[in-house]
């Protein structure tokens, strides 16, 4: 028979408990969700009535863009372009990379960049691409176009998508003149 003394056991006692801890700690970092779009999980036999691209977000005003873009932070708005940069030319160079090249981007009839393969979503009209359309695109690509191949989950602030938009047209303006 082994006899354990009061300091072996206590010893077993705490190791157990760091191991447990351990485990803990680790499912929490795997675990927790983080601001998802989409439900993080689907229950068998339970239909979850979400739109795709995750819940109905809360109406918002639109900008009163007569005032909302002479105010705009321009350099804000080029700072937020970087997070466009990797998937977008912005310049004249008008190069498809693996989104289509965005320069002069306001009043562009959607999905028109003739060498560029788009989702059926954004070919599905060929509007403009006007002020307000862009605000509410940018606010939630998949739930503005279900279904679009543009990754990117959208900025919340509206002050950041008329920062960035005004930072778009204006440099766009600036070459055309
Ligand atoms: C991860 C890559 C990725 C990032 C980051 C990204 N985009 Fe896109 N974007 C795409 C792709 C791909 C498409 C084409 C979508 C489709 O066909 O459904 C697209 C399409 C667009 C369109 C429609 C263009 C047209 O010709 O109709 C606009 C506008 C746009 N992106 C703006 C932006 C802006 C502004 C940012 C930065 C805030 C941004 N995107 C960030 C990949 C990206």
């Amino acid at each position: 028979m082994v006899a354990f003394d009061s300091r072996q056991f206590g010893g077993a006692i705490a190791a157990m408990l760091a191991l447990i801890l351990l485990i803990r700690v680790t499912y929490v970092a795997v675990e927790e969700p983080r601001n998802l779009t989409r439900p993080a999980y689907i229950l068998k036999g339970i239909v979850i009535d979400h739109p795709a691209g995750g819940a109905p977000l809360p109406p918002e005003p639109l900008p009163h863009w007569a005032s909302a873009l002479p105010a705009a932070n321009l350099k804000a708005g080029q700072r937020l372009s970087q997070q466009c940069v990797g998937c977008h030319d912005l310049s004249t160079a008008r190069k498809n990379q693996i989104g289509p090249a965005l320069f002069g981007i306001l009043g562009r009839p959607r999905a028109s960049v003739s060498n560029f393969a788009y989702s059926g979503a954004l070919r599905r009209n060929h509007d403009p691409w006007t002020l307000d359309e862009l605000f509410e695109f940018l606010r939630n690509p998949q739930l503005y176009a279900p279904g679009t191949s543009m990754g990117f989950a959208g900025f919340q602030a509206a002050q950041q998508r008329i920062d960035l938009i005004a930072y778009l047209r204006v440099t766009a303006d600036d070459v055309k003149h």
